[in-house]
């Protein structure tokens, strides 16, 4: 198949292309390497079947080209992540919304199937547990700044869905913390990333408040495979699915695990949301999600225990993130 890749030179993009190529595909990824990194697909350049766009998925003419051309779409392409969210609100909330919005129109009019990368945070802080992906969400003031991500990625979803009801055949997939191997370090926040990077430095590990708020860590190898269920499984089609480990582990837990895995002579230092994010900060205790759906409609199931995926995840930050 001829599959469009969009964000495919970040984290999850990245991943997902390396088992495209390996099924034999042929792969196009748009990034503007905004956040993404040449690195995650410099080994894919020599490939007759790999061709990268270093461009803006707000160019609708880069865009139209590319997905008349395409067999299926996976779209990822976003500004991901509160810190970038909240520093430049103008710029996610165009990227993520009317980015969406274009690639779906595209996708509508070559009539060709999508996928498009949503989030747990679209329930904001809903204490629901576990979270269905039918749950209400529930969502701070406009003033608070990192809610407009949420709102972004429902508004995108109702895209999808409203495209879908026209017969668009496109699935939706809330991710659920994912991490491994191309986890930036300096990107979004990733809980692992900064603690691995602050153990192999000897540095302390910064948790904050009690440490006891918890997070359904879902290694990158399951995040991809259930994305691909999505995209090929033909009842997921007009579907919104939950990608997700269900295995709960709190930030503390996650800490002492990564200090045990790396050696590290790191101490564990808690901090408060109000000295690390000032007072607006709002945070959920436990993000835990309801998996029955894409286990009964894509037969999906995270399958990496934590620890084997964190083994993985230091070996390549041992090896390659430490640079990057
Ligand atoms: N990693 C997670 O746990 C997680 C959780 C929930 C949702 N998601 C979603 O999954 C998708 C991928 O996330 P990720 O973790 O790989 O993040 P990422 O930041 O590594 O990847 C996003 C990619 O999009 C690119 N990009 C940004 N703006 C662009 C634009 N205007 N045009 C073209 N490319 C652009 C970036 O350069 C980057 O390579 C995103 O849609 C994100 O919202 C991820």
């Amino acid at each position: 198949m001829r599959i469009l890749v969009t964000g495919g030179a970040g984290f999850i993009g990245s991943n997902l292309v390396d088992v495209l190529m390996g099924q034999g595909h042929e792969i196009t990824v748009i990034d503007n390497l905004s956040v993404g990194k040449a690195s995650n697909i410099a080994h894919q350049l020599s490939s007759e079947r790999f061709h990268f766009v270093n461009d803006s998925i707000l160019n609708v003419n880069t865009l139209e080209r590319l997905i008349r051309q395409a067999d299926l779409i996976y779209h990822l392409a976003a500004v991901v992540g509160v810190k970038y969210v909240v520093d430049d609100p103008l710029g996610a909330i165009v990227t993520n919304v009317r980015g969406t919005e274009n690639v779906l129109e595209m996708a509508f009019k070559y009539w060709v199937r999508t996928v498009i990368a949503s989030s747990s945070e679209i329930h904001g802080k809903s204490a629901e547990v576990p979270l269905h992906e039918d749950d209400d969400r529930l969502l701070g003031p406009t003033t608070v700044g990192r809610w407009s991500y949420s709102d972004a990625k429902a508004i995108d979803e109702y895209f999808a869905l409203a495209y879908a009801k026209k017969g668009l055949p496109v699935s939706i997939v809330r991710y659920f913390n994912a991490y491994g191997p191309r986890l930036d370090p300096k990107g979004y926040g990733s809980v692992i990333a900064k603690f691995m990077t602050q153990a192999l430095r000897d540095a302390p590990l910064i948790v904050y408040d009690d440490g006891r708020q918890t997070r359904c860590f879902t290694f990158i190898e399951d995040t991809v495979r259930g994305t691909m269920l999505a995209a090929t499984v033909p009842e997921a089609a007009g579907r919104v699915f939950n990608i997700g480990s269900s295995q709960e582990t709190s930030i503390l837990e996650l800490a002492e695990m990564i200090c045990q895995l790396t050696d590290s002579a790191s101490e564990i230092q808690h901090v408060s949301y109000e000295q690390a994010y000032g007072v607006d900060f709002e945070e959920t205790r436990r993000r835990v999600p309801d998996v029955s759906r894409a286990r009964d409609i894509l037969g999906f199931e995270a399958q990496t225990p934590l620890k084997d995926g964190l083994q993985r995840t230091l070996a390549w930050f041992k090896k390659e993130g430490m640079e990057t």
